[in-house]
């Protein structure tokens, strides 16, 4: 069982859904709301625990009921949130609407934006004890170079999802032993629009996997070689959150090598759409093991 230490956000999610996406100045009624545990730090760390990781979740919430909420939600999965603090702000949400199978959001950090160097350092003990780190960039910039740091001072892999996406500097990469964008994010993260990004990812040989929504993933391999490793065939409700599925899992699974963990983590992301909300979905190891080998069993002659 991998104990991994997810640095991260965590959000309420309020989603709407609508047959269109509203023009600018246009009033519309949509046809559903609903509110769902989520952001990408809380998401993973969910994602992880499901699949039967010890997980340790470093994040700020608000003194409100969502941040209530999410905590309470968080240890219900089994995460530990000893070291979810409690910040001024409001908790974070995240405002989506969903449309025809599109989703549009708007994220408002609030407390997320509090997740401090201090929070991290006081959490040390949780670095000392992980197989794995792993952040995202819904908190502060700052914060996740200092969790990189605190990894790598332990000898710790850090694994970063470089999303949302922004340009990232060469010591960040330098502290990261796995990165996981999706196209957009890898060319932003890089800032090669255009460059090849085959290239890239065989700069970095061993340590990227680029995901690919429902066609999967590729990733460079130690001596560089680029792997399709492709994704599996379901039936999309909401695909919120598969990322963050895909890198909960991929985390999970590291220790079982760099393709058999991206195939598992590509059917937990391919699972986790078959149902509404970020969270929603996301397997246990006995739903994982259960899809996998019906997956297996369609497709030997
Ligand atoms: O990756 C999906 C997540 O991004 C949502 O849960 C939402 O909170 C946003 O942060
Ligand atoms: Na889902």
């Amino acid at each position: 069982m991998a104990r991994v230490v997810v640095v991260g956000s965590i959000n309420m999610d309020l989603v709407t859904e609508t047959d269109q996406f509203p023009r600018l100045g246009e009033t519309l009624f949509g046809k559903r709301f609903a509110q769902y545990p989520g952001g990408k730090g809380a998401n993973q760390a969910v994602a992880a625990a499901r699949l039967g990781a010890e997980v340790t979740m470093i994040g700020c919430v608000g003194a409100d009921a969502f941040g209530q909420q999410m905590k309470a939600i968080l240890a219900r999965e089994g995460v530990d949130t000893r070291w979810v603090s409690t910040g001024r702000e409001a908790t974070g949400i995240a405002a989506i609407t969903l449309s025809a199978g599109d989703n549009a959001i708007v994220v408002v950090p609030g407390a997320n934006h509090e997740l401090s160097a201090a929070d991290i350092d006081r959490a040390e003990q949780a670095f000392r004890d992980a197989d794995v780190v792993l952040a995202q960039l819904e908190i502060p910039f700052a914060t996740v170079c200092h969790a990189a740091r605190v990894a790598r001072a332990h000898g710790k892999p850090f694994f970063l999802n470089p999303a949302p996406a922004v340009a990232l500097p060469d010591e960040l990469l330098d502290l990261t032993t796995l990165i996981t964008p999706n196209e957009h994010e890898l060319a932003t993260a890089l800032q090669t629009p255009g460059v090849d990004w085959r290239a890239i990812l065989q700069r970095m040989p061993g340590r990227i996997a680029m995901t690919l929504g429902k066609e999967g993933a590729y990733y460079a391999t130690p001596d560089g070689q680029l792997v399709h490793q492709p994704g599996f065939a379901v039936n999309a409700v909401d695909t919120t959150g598969a990322g963050d599925t895909f890198n909960g899992a991929l985390a999970s699974f590291w220790h079982l090598g760099m393709a058999e963990a991206i195939r598992r983590a590509n059917a937990a992301g391919a699972l986790s759409v078959t149902r509404p909300g970020a969270q929603g979905g996301m397997p246990t190891l006995a739903e994982l093991e259960r899809f996998k080998s019906n997956h297996e069993k369609t497709r030997t002659p």
